[in-house]
């Protein structure tokens, strides 16, 4: 093998061993080592060789996680052994029957040792591994056949795709809970509305779209969680508990929420780290324990109902198992319920409340949502005074009016949503909501487009939009300016330091000390702060200019296509739309941007003030046959259009859907079509099969 192309292979598995090191410290054990971009780096150079090199990406590649081909329908496949479900009750005290239920089946005093863990509220998920390589996945369906959603499954960070484990059991089915993290879900909503699409209602709604989403592309841009707490089928390694196979989970790089407390550990524990989690909720602490009676198992529930509504997803009870797995063979089950096994649910988090106000918040983009300002109630443990309602559409739907008396349900992060308006508690003379047709902060006049259900400020110099804008520009995954937080961009564009990006990067110590509750300290720790963020990647420095519809994943994908800054902004709409992963929308967008005189300045200022932006570079490629060619497919191929497709890239070359006069060759099959035709017109060398392969043989 020539020496670069072992190169690349060496370098790929080394990547593909870090990105996973990586996603397990990240995604599974919440503790990264290295920063976003650092792992942006690592990732984007794996992409790279491997589109350069596809025959060494690896069957447990993680770049597979950006999602394969869409299908039109999932296969139906029975579960190996059926997926059981709980029986619910909603009082802890029904824990005491329990536990007098499974002494008497065993016939037997002694106490029971019980694995207690939350109920998580997302949907079930069965995921099988074999030899240690995850290869399939399906959803619990009822209980006997699910829905094959491997493709989907892949893309959930916290699977790891090959289980790495001193023992590597032969056949592996975890069973476990898909979620969505309020936060993914705050912002999945955010993007939905942008998009003019419905919100969901809550996290699990939201999970349980994604995860049976045909297209796996929609389910990889929406962050799933796994978190273990069952198998299936289990062949080639030796488990014996609950407890053990929790542990094991773990070991092999699986999420589970772990041991808060051993048998050994005293109740109080639990208090202990229940307080200090309220206190500084940063981690999430571990959150299953091992109980020895059922008073304990009690105590259980109410440390874990404190927790609730501080931890980062969505829970509705716990769920209290016999931890020996002898013990479970011997209780067996009734009809389609474990006797081992029962749930104690907590109340819905949800609150009747009436509307006091509805006013209007401007976001970044101008849009406009309206917000309702309630009586403060408490939902879950948490005060909450403010509901979004979205948009117009959304408020006619639901038909929401100041003065009406709501239902509102915490649906992830803290924003709750008006799920019911009582209309028989209506005041009489109440009027429907209409949202004001001038913006709220500066006034001008507000446009809503045909069909859309946002409306917009368009003043390019709202206050609003400015600030927004500012802030997304500072915010983590964008320049990373981490000192520049949303109180002091307010502070700076009300002062007129900042009125756009490229004058952050103006600001001076000087400037910033004839600020109130500004000090020496305070002030070269912000210096300090935007001076680090000059140096950043082309994707982050594209996500931070707040395109329209330009996420974190299209700022990705746009480097990978572009490499350079100045390529990007030369990019042409032929070529924008020829990009795989860039929609119609998006692509317009984009040029929208690059057509406006005054953005493309700012870019430039930024650039002269020192934003330094990473160039990407791609593996050599001189030693492939089709190195930097565009080789166009028209007609039937005897090897199938996608083959010789990826055979025409595994040489280094690209084919583009349609034929321009920066096309190299026009393959064809036996057709004489439109691609032809222009080809003849623009002078394109022509190949039949046979052609082609002494072109790639020669
Ligand atoms: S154990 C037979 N553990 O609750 C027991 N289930 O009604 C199998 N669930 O469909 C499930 N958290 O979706 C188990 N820690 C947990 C759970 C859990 C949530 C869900 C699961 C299942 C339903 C049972």
């Amino acid at each position: 093998m020539n020496k670069d192309i072992q190169n690349a292979q060496q370098r790929i598995e080394e990547l593909k061993q870090e990105v996973s090191k990586h996603d397990h410290q990240y995604y599974v054990l919440d503790e990264p080592i290295i920063s976003d971009f650092e792992y942006d780096k690592l990732f984007s150079e794996l992409m790279a060789l491997e589109t350069k090199y596809p025959q060494f990406r690896a069957e447990d590649s993680p770049t597979l996680r950006v999602g394969g081909q869409a299908i039109d329908k999932f296969e139906k496949i029975s579960h190996s052994e059926p997926m059981l479900s709980l029986q619910n009750s909603y009082s802890p005290e029904d824990i005491l029957e329990f536990d007098d239920r499974v002494k008497k089946f065993l016939k037997s005093e002694d106490p029971i040792l019980y694995f207690c863990e939350p109920k998580l509220d997302g949907l079930a998920l069965e995921v099988i591994y074999k030899n240690g390589l995850l290869v399939g996945g399906l959803t619990r369906g009822d209980g006997k056949v699910g829905e094959n959603v491997f493709e989907n499954v892949k893309t959930i960070k916290t699977l790891p795709l090959r289980i790495n484990s001193p023992q590597t059991p032969e056949l592996l089915e975890v069973r476990g809970e898909v979620v969505m993290l309020k936060k993914d879900f705050k912002r999945l909503n955010e993007h939905q509305v942008n998009s003019n699409l419905p919100p969901f209602a809550n996290p699990r709604n939201a999970a349980a779209g994604t995860i049976r989403q045909l297209d796996p592309k929609i389910t990889a841009s929406r962050p799933l969680t796994f978190i273990a707490y069952a198998k299936g089928l289990l062949k080639g390694l030796n488990i014996s508990s609950q407890a053990d196979l929790m542990q094991n989970f773990s070991d092999m790089g699986i999420k589970t929420l772990g041991l808060a407390k051993k048998e050994t550990d005293s109740p109080l524990i639990l208090e202990e780290i229940a307080k200090n989690y309220i206190k500084n909720p940063k981690r999430t602490p571990p959150l299953c324990a091992i109980c020895t009676s059922a008073t304990e198992a009690i105590a259980y529930y109410h440390f874990i109902g404190k927790l609730r509504p501080h931890l980062p997803f969505d829970i509705d009870g716990v769920v209290i198992k016999v931890n020996s797995f002898e013990l479970q063979e011997a209780l067996g089950a009734i009809a389609r319920n474990p006797r081992w096994a029962t749930a104690a649910k907590f109340e819905p988090e949800k609150a009747t409340t009436t509307i006091n106000n509805i006013f209007t918040q401007v976001g970044r983009t101008g849009a406009l949502t309206p917000v309702a300002e309630m009586e403060p109630t408490e939902v879950g443990g948490v005060t909450i005074t403010y509901a979004t309602l979205h948009n117009q559409d959304e408020i006619d739907r639901k038909d929401i009016r100041i003065g009406d008396t709501v239902i509102v349900q915490r649906a992830g992060d803290v924003i709750p949503e008006v799920i019911e308006v009582l209309k028989e508690k209506r005041p009489k003379k109440s009027k429907p909501f209409i949202m004001p047709n001038t913006c709220p902060v500066c006034s001008h006049p507000v446009f809503r487009e045909e069909g859309e259900a946002k409306s917009y400020c368009i003043n390019q110099i709202c206050p609003a939009i400015i600030k927004e804008s500012l802030k997304h520009f500072a915010s983590r995954k964008a320049m990373n300016i981490d000192k520049l937080g949303d109180k002091i961009v307010n502070q700076l564009v009300d002062a007129g330091l900042v009125t756009r990006f490229s004058d952050i990067y103006r600001l001076t110590k000087e400037k910033l000390l004839t600020l109130e509750r500004f000090a020496e300290k305070s002030a070269q720790n912000l210096i300090d702060s935007i001076e680090a963020s000059k140096k950043t990647s082309l994707a982050r420095f594209i996500y931070s200019l707040g395109i329209r519809y330009v996420g974190e994943q299209t700022g990705l994908v746009l480097q990978n296509h572009f490499l350079q800054l100045d390529n990007f902004l030369q990019t042409k709409p032929e070529e924008l739309i020829e990009i795989r992963d860039i929609g119609p929308k998006v692509a317009a967008s984009i040029l929208r941007s690059l057509e406006d005189k005054e953005f493309i300045s700012e870019i430039k200022s930024l650039v002269k003030l020192g934003v330094d932006i990473e160039e990407v570079t791609l593996p050599k490629s001189e030693e492939l046959k089709l190195s930097g060619l565009n080789i166009v497919i028209t007609g039937t191929l005897p090897v199938g259009r996608d083959e010789a497709k990826k055979l025409i890239q595994s040489l280094g070359g690209k084919s583009s859907g349609s034929v321009s006069k920066k096309t190299d060759y026009l393959l064809t099959g036996d057709s004489s079509g439109s691609k032809l035709e222009k080809a003849r017109e623009l002078g394109v060398p022509i190949l039949n099969w046979e052609q082609f392969n002494q072109l790639i043989s020669s």
